[in-house]
């Protein structure tokens, strides 16, 4: 059930906030407001170490020696971890992976982090969720 409450802010944040809802496609501030609140309280389950749900994506040079090998050896690490992980060859040099994770908040980015200090990956992320079950 909604419920309604008056929030108070200065002219120059609330024009901020309406700019924010304007580039991001919301329909009105009730709704853009919801998604920023429960964008913080996953960022808190998260700080909290509560089960998430994330997808890691890396991109790293598959000529560097025994990247690969290792990349693989450390999923093998994280296998309960992994729900699933897709290589797609980007192109002569570079190797794209997608990696979809669920666990431990703290096991998850610790996969993350590994992964990411790899000499020859250039380029790394992590991106969390949450079932949102806490959060209506
Ligand atoms: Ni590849």
């Amino acid at each position: 059930m909604l419920k309604r409450f008056t929030v108070s802010m200065e002219d120059n944040l609330l024009e901020d906030f309406d700019n924010f809802i304007r580039d991001r496609h919301y329909k009105n501030r009730s709704e853009a407001l919801r998604d920023l609140i429960r964008g913080r309280i996953i960022e808190k389950e998260w700080e909290a170490d509560k089960d998430v749900m994330g997808v890691i994506s890396l991109v790293y040079d598959h000529h560097q020696h025994k990247l690969q090998e290792k990349v693989t050896e450390l999923q093998h690490g994280f296998h309960h971890q992994i729900v699933s992980t897709t290589h797609v060859h980007m192109d002569h040099d570079n190797c794209l992976e997608v990696i979809i994770v669920r666990g431990k908040a703290v096991e998850v980015r610790g996969l993350a982090d590994s992964l990411t200090a790899l000499r020859g990956v250039r380029n790394a992320s992590l991106s969390m969720g949450s079932t949102g079950k806490n959060l209506h």
